[in-house]
């Protein structure tokens, strides 16, 4: 259950991978797309992120709000070593102020263009996992950026299995404020049917309709580990 003041980042980090690490989107012969984009080179310091560079993991999660991206992010990172990142989190501390405050004071447009900064800061980081919001995939270019970057997965829920989430939840989700639960259920429909064309773009697909206890979240977790190959 994600729980806005249940986001630290978890900074255990990584010595040695068993792995290969670099994105696994990027690893040659794995479908993944050239290095080489518009004619212009990934090149860092003088070093292919792939040929003689160092190598590393980096793994977006992606869904909707309340189907677990903060919980198995954390969990995914505890599990391959890496460092724990929830891009709300990150915000808040950058911006100091709770995403709460950021949307009522520059409304919904001014979050999306911070959020759209800031995961242009998160998604440079080496041997991460990285929950972002639920509408980030679905402003500017992020997903087709957040591809390009690293390993997405979307953690796919049912309306129905999100509401329940939601309502178990404690954060304060701005988009959800001053609705009656039938409201919520109804935009929760809406908004997913809509944002659906956005997260089906992920390079994986994670069912988390059955989602509900830690054993779950453990399989969630296994299962991404499968995808991945990690
Ligand atoms: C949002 C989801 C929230 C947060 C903001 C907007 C959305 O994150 O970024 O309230 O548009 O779906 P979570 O998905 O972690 O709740």
């Amino acid at each position: 259950m994600i729980s806005m003041s249940n986001i630290e980042p978890n900074n255990k980090r990584s010595t040695q991978l068993e792995k290969p690490s670099i994105p696994l989107s990027q690893r040659e012969g794995q479908g993944g797309e050239s290095l080489v984009q518009g004619g212009e080179s990934l090149v860092q310091g003088g070093e292919s992120l792939v040929q003689g560079g160092e190598s590393f993991i980096r793994i977006i999660l992606i869904g909707y709000m309340g189907a677990g991206k903060t919980t198995v992010g954390k969990e995914l990172a505890k599990a391959l070593g890496l460092t724990f990142y929830d891009l709300d989190w990150y915000i808040t501390t950058r911006m100091r102020r709770t995403v709460k405050e950021i949307f009522d004071e520059r409304g919904e447009e001014g979050f999306r263009r911070i959020e759209h900064n800031m995961l242009h800061e998160v998604a440079e980081f080496e041997n991460v996992v990285i929950s972002c919001g639920g509408g980030t995939p679905c402003f500017f270019d992020n997903m087709e950026y957040m591809n390009q970057q690293a390993d997405t997965v979307y953690l796919k829920a049912s309306p129905e299995v999100l509401y329940a989430h939601l309502q178990m939840g404690k954060g304060v989700r701005p988009l959800l404020l001053n609705k009656t639960p039938d409201e919520v259920q109804q935009f929760i429909r809406e908004q997913l049917a809509y944002r659906e064309h956005f997260y089906s773009q992920a390079r994986h697909i994670a069912d988390v309709n059955l989602m509900d206890n830690f054993s779950k979240i453990a399989n969630t977790v296994a299962d991404i580990r499968e995808m991945l190959g990690v």
